[in-house]
């Protein structure tokens, strides 16, 4: 459909209460989220450990909300099936710990689910390109992932801006998410920059009233994004 805004937002469970997992996940979905983000750290890729398919299994009885599986481990491949039994419906893996990317693209999209790919703040580019046509959504990080409540890294936001330019040249079906250290004072200029998905945990989580939160967060992305395809001109393409 013309013009249809697409931009969701997916908070992180990162930051959630854990002690009350289930309640906190349906007060973000009642306050407005669009995808519930699920972090999975193996102590190898990232030095954190968090949680593995028992609690996407446990979440997805608790919430009818996509559940976006972030897979920061260093052999993802192994579990891929897992997840996706578990319950996921998108899981991203990242670049810097997959060495057959299309393969394990492929793989995760056979199974079942949508296939993401992740890149880390100093992750160029070109390094995924080859790739993106095998996949769903294409996450960016804006910190180094391992930890909540992060500081944003803004120099990573002409990344975002060329791989907006690049999914809208191409026309690929592709979601542009980021991730780290988005709140309401930033996600404007991230969402000028292209971005149509927003992660974030601390943002939200640790906010008094997570419905109010999402609402002005919404009020930010309507004020800064781009607009609808086919009469944007991105600010990458812009300044060529
Ligand atoms: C970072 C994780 C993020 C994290 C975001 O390693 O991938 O999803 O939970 O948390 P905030 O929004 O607090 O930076
Ligand atoms: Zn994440």
């Amino acid at each position: 459909m013309k013009n249809k805004k697409i931009e969701k937002i997916a908070p992180s469970i990162l930051s959630a209460d854990f002690g009350r997992l289930g309640e906190e996940v349906k007060a973000v979905e009642k306050a407005g989220a669009d995808y519930i983000h699920v972090d999975v750290m193996d102590g190898h890729f990232v030095p954190n450990l968090t949680v593995g398919p028992l609690i996407v299994t446990a979440l997805r009885r608790t919430t009818a909300l996509p559940l976006d599986v972030h897979l920061m481990m260093a052999s993802p491949d192994d579990y891929l099936e897992a997840f996706v039994d578990a319950g996921a419906d998108i899981l991203t893996i990242h670049v810097e710990a997959v060495a057959h990317l299309h393969r394990t693209l492929s793989e995760i999209r056979r199974k079942g689910a949508r296939a993401g790919i992740s890149l880390n703040p100093a992750t160029p580019l070109c390094l995924i390109e080859s790739a993106l046509e095998y996949a769903d959504l294409v996450l960016v990080m804006t910190v180094n992932p391992g930890f909540g409540g992060q500081e944003f890294i803004p120099t990573v936001l002409p990344k975002v801006e060329q791989l907006r330019a690049l999914i809208d040249q191409k026309g690929w079906n592709l979601e542009l998410e980021v991730d780290g250290g988005i709140k309401v004072e930033n996600i404007g200029q991230v969402a000028k920059a292209g971005a149509e998905v927003f992660v974030s945990g601390s943002g939200i989580f640790h906010t008094p009233d997570y419905s109010k939160t999402i609402a002005q967060m919404r009020q930010q992305i309507a004020k800064n994004s781009l607009p609808p395809k086919g009469e944007r001109k991105t600010a990458w393409a812009e300044k060529k």
